[in-house]
């Protein structure tokens, strides 16, 4: 049997079997209205949907849906919707990636145990990008992802604003007093004008670019914004591709390659991306058997300069990114760092794809000749503080703190550091460095983006505007500052930041791609001799199951039995 028959054999295993499972598989179409001739002998095409009203960003999702229907149709398939559970970052607690490896397998495993020939991916905020990836990996069918789109540039006096880089700078107005409540309330009202994922270059909008840059998403894709019609065109011909992938037997082990994360990382690099994307390709390679250490990030990011002119790292937005030629336009400044051999879903290698890349506003893509960063915008650290890496995001912080040294002022978890960071007794100067303990993976759990953590509104009221932060958790894609992040292993499982106290002095040298504790050997021992680990905070049902077998952020933060893939199942028989 040849690849292609075999991919198109798994709908048939359902469809023309003569007995009691084939009367069941049969009569679930047949009884919403569609005859056997319409889902039999055709290649079958499961939309996986993470639409849900809970996810603005994924709200449009269904509607797009539609439009992949009408793709495959065109090409001969037979489309059904599959609907995936949903993340949405702002709403969900008490935080969206303690549930990313659960929608990961709900995807996985929706795929695996339906007569599905091939998918099409569709998911638009934070984790939903790589959750479906991750299943979709693990599985192994044919597969094209569809992205949903960048909301539209948000607006408040003349300012152009994006959700939610302009949040974390705003709400520090409002804190230090610069801002009132009205302006607040103004600002809420003209930050998300449509659906769509987050405006500036935070995690969702890295995700859409990582995903294309993969080749797992179609060239040109990513920028589109949400409401724009050319999603929609991108969404119908998706429906095509997937037909026709399942015609050819191109699976993504045929597409996820080595070559193609390092392209994927180089582009990460060259757009400014989230410091998540590095825990999330990570964790999407791992499903397919490819090795992506950390230090790959740093060793491809010194050689790989920064062009998109987009917030945090830069000035505008994903709308503005798309009008100015989008990834393409990117990735051909950087042909000669790329592999362009590398196939694509769409059919072209990724160097075909380019052909006709151009950059139409300078001011928002920049060339090679004038980069926004020569290379190095996102650093791995290690030191005696961090011996399995850290990560800080280098275009995106202050760089007079890049090499810095200063006393700790330690917050013992998420609640401490709410409760005392504005107190206006806590003793701290700008100088000092705040850090934050049991925000990993295991700590919090589930490793929120409280990474960013805030600077004390007296000294906001100063004109302070960073500080040298570090810790365990993450960071918004969209947030900012000289901000220490995924120091691994975490403190809840007896890493050394585990034993940092308030007083002790570390030292940032990021020159060095350091990150040290300024106590002896023999003290950090004592502290280690003398600690207690927190007993787990839950002992039943999903979280559980998480809190015992998530790996650390070196790891891409997966499940440890989710690594790998496992082939997709057959008919089988319901009925004796
Ligand atoms: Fe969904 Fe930001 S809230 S991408």
């Amino acid at each position: 049997m040849t690849e292609s028959s075999r991919s198109q054999s798994r709908s048939r295993e359902w469809f023309e079997a003569g007995d009691l499972d084939g009367l069941g598989h049969r009569s679930t179409f047949r009884m919403q209205g569609f005859p056997e001739e319409s889902f039999t002998g055709r290649p079958v095409i499961g939309i996986i949907d993470s639409w849900s009203e809970v996810v603005g960003c994924n709200a449009h999702l269904r509607e797009l849906a539609e439009h992949v229907k009408r793709g495959v149709l065109r090409a001969g398939g037979f489309p059904v919707e599959v609907p995936v559970i949903s993340l949405g970052e702002p709403v969900m607690k008490p935080t969206t990636m303690l549930y990313r490896n659960l929608m990961a397998m709900a995807v996985e495993e929706l795929i695996r145990a339906n007569p599905l020939d091939g998918v099409v991916l569709l998911a638009g905020c934070d984790k939903t990008i790589p959750a479906a990836l991750m299943g979709a990996a693990s599985v192994d069918i044919p597969s094209i992802m569809v992205t949903g789109g960048p909301m539209l540039n948000g607006r408040w006096r003349d300012e152009q604003i994006g959700a939610c880089t302009d949040c974390w700078r705003l709400h520090d107005e409002l804190r230090a007093g610069r801002i009132d409540d009205d302006d607040w309330r103004q600002v809420e009202l003209g930050m998300c004008r449509s659906v769509g994922h987050c405006s500036p270059m935070g995690t969702a909008s890295t995700m859409a670019c990582m995903a294309e840059a993969l080749g797992i998403a179609p060239g040109g894709s990513a920028a589109i914004p949400a409401v724009d019609a050319r999603r929609r065109q991108v969404a119908e011909r998706a429906g095509v591709q997937a037909v026709d992938l399942v015609a050819a037997g191109v699976r993504p082990s045929d597409i996820l390659t080595r070559h193609a994360f390092e392209n994927a990382i180089r582009a990460l690099h060259a757009i400014g991306g989230s410091t998540n994307a590095v825990i999330h390709l990570i964790a999407i390679a791992g499903r397919v058997g490819v090795d992506v250490p950390l230090d790959l990030f740093d060793d491809l990011s010194a050689t790989t300069p920064l062009l998109a002119n987009v917030k945090p790292s830069g000035a505008y937005l994903m709308e503005d990114l798309f009008y100015a030629g989008g990834l393409p336009a990117i990735l051909d400044q950087v042909r000669d760092l790329l592999h362009l051999e590398v196939p694509t879903v769409t059919g072209p290698t990724l160097g075909e794809s380019l052909e006709g890349a151009t950059i139409r506003d300078p001011r928002v893509i920049r060339t090679r000749e004038r980069p926004l960063r020569d290379g190095g915008s996102l650093v791995v650290l290690r030191g005696n503080l961090c011996p399995d890496g850290a990560v800080l995001k280098r275009s995106a912080a202050t760089e007079a703190l890049l090499q810095h040294e200063g006393r700790a002022v330690v917050f013992r978890s998420v609640e401490e550091l709410h409760d005392t960071i504005d107190d206006p007794a806590l003793d701290i100067t700008r100088d000092d460095i705040l850090v934050l303990q049991n925000g990993g993976p295991v700590g919090a759990p589930g490793m929120p983006e409280t990474g960013h953590l805030p600077i004390p509104a007296r000294l906001l009221r100063e004109g302070v505007t960073d500080m040298v932060r570090i810790s365990d958790a993450r960071m918004s894609g969209t947030g900012f500052g000289t901000v220490v992040l995924h120091i691994a292993p975490e403190a809840a499982i007896g890493g050394p930041l585990a034993f940092v106290r308030t007083g002790d002095r570390i030292r940032l040298d990021t020159a060095a791609r350091r990150l040290d504790l300024l106590v002896s050997d023999d003290e950090l021992a004592a502290r280690r001799d003398a600690w207690v680990p927190r007993p787990p905070s839950s002992t039943r049902g999903y979280r559980s199951l998480y809190e015992r077998t998530v790996m650390q952020a070196d790891r891409g933060c997966d499940l440890d039995f989710l690594v790998g893939w496992s082939p997709p199942l057959g008919a089988g028989r319901t009925h004796g």
